[in-house]
């Protein structure tokens, strides 16, 4: 044996680490559902749960009554010590550019003595859920990170995802880690204080899975845009689930949850989209440059894949209904193709950029042709009725 040893050097285990993920979807979580949230948090060994508390400073504006209805819910909860007052973060891209804001974060959980079985609540916009998650990811390697998504688009898309991450010299998402949250709480009243733009982001998101998993949802999508553009109810929330669902099928059953592969096949659109929301020094949401970015990947897929004129058609006029741009004269910088080599940077290996070969049909593709990419810009633009002749810029 022991000879055997000697003469082995090299020793390739393969290993798995089970992961678990927890989604609730509720009507009002701080209210008459909190029990829903309160079975989320086991006790530690001293009996308690011990947890901390970060909002959204953008919800509270709407609901000033929200602090103190979360501070009132766990401070009667027998078996939860709220650590210290409920924390807020000014919320939208910001909170990612600021180091010191990380610094906050780590400082208070150390102020509170947490570990790694007390848990951070986060219920804010996907801007906070990065920051915050990021931190918790990191303190003491990990706490249990508790997310309660408040805007459509990090309900539909971020809020199940294992990824979390803050922009650093001057990158978008360049620090950051992968780490399963302990639990999610898709709750809809929280979603009632958001602006008519806010509440459409999400929907590009729900776009781009439906285009790629599953066409009868897309076409779901083109029938439903405009009541969902105007906020109805029961499509609006349909749309959020089924897009919820399909991101999470995607990570639990995709096979590839931590990226290790070269495809990113859920970020369709996205190298354009992180690369106008830079540029625009995030003038455009994250949501709107998805839009963007899924209309020109999409006019690319036609030019290029044989995807056809009809599912595109359908698409940009998808996110038309849904009230969200396909074009931003920003696509017209030609600084936009640097988003490729940055893509590629961001995930190492190969460049890989999905595209489409039908509504359900995604394939991988390792060159971007220029030309033809500079031919979708142009077809957008057309779909979008600008004139590139004019010279407004
Ligand atoms: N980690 C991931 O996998 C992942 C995936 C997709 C997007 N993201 C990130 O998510 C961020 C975008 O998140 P977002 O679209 O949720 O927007 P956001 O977090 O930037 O929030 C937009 C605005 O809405 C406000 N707000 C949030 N909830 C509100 C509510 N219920 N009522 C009123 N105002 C509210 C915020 O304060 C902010 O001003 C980007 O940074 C993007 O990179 C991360
Ligand atoms: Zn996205």
């Amino acid at each position: 044996m022991s000879e055997d040893l000697g003469q082995q050097n090299c020793f390739d285990i393969e290993f798995a680490v089970p992961q678990f993920h927890r989604l609730r979807f509720t009507q009002d979580c701080f209210g008459s559902e909190f029990p829903v949230l309160q079975d989320l948090f086991e006790a530690s060994v001293n009996q308690t749960a011990r947890l901390q508390v970060w909002v959204d400073s953008g919800l509270v504006e709407h609901d000033s009554d929200l602090v103190a209805n979360i501070t009132q819910q766990f401070s009667q909860t027998p078996g939860i010590e709220l650590t210290s007052p409920v924390q807020q973060l000014a919320g939208g891209e910001i909170v990612k550019n600021e180091p010191e804001v990380i610094n906050r974060l780590l400082q208070t959980i150390d102020d509170d003595n947490l570990d790694r079985r007390s848990y951070v609540v986060v219920v804010g916009g996907g801007a906070v859920l990065d920051t915050v998650g990021y931190a918790t990811a990191i303190a003491h390697r990990g706490l249990r990170l508790v997310r309660l998504p408040t805007t459509t688009l990090s309900q539909a898309d971020s809020g199940v995802g294992v990824k979390n991450a803050v922009n650093w010299f001057g990158k978008k998402n360049w620090k950051g880690t992968f780490a399963t949250p302990w639990a999610v709480v898709n709750d809809r009243k929280l979603l009632e204080g958001l602006s008519d733009r806010d509440f459409r982001c999400g929907f590009s998101e729900a776009v781009k899975v439906a285009l790629l998993k599953d066409p009868e949802f897309f076409y779901y999508l083109c029938e439903n845009a405009a009541k969902i553009a105007a906020r109805e109810s029961e499509p609006s929330h349909h749309a959020i689930k089924k897009s919820i669902l399909l991101h999470l099928k995607h990570i639990t059953r995709g096979g590839d949850p931590f990226e290790v592969r070269q495809a990113r096949p859920l970020d369709f659109g996205h190298w354009v989209a992180h690369k106008l929301e830079a540029v625009t020094n995030y003038r455009l949401r994250h949501g709107e440059a998805v839009s963007i970015g899924v209309a020109v990947d999409t006019a690319y897929s036609y030019l290029t894949q044989h995807l056809p004129l009809e599912i595109a058609e359908q698409t940009f006029a998808s996110l038309q209904d849904l009230e969200l741009p396909i074009w931003d004269f920003s696509l017209k910088d030609e600084v936009l193709f640097e988003g490729l080599e940055e893509f590629r940077q961001h995930l190492g290996g190969e460049l890989t950029i999905t595209l489409l070969q039908d509504a359900g049909r995604p394939i991988d593709v390792h060159h971007i042709k220029l030309a033809a990419m500079r031919e979708a810009i142009q077809m957008v633009s057309y779909y979008a009725n600008i004139d590139l002749s004019s010279p407004v810029t």
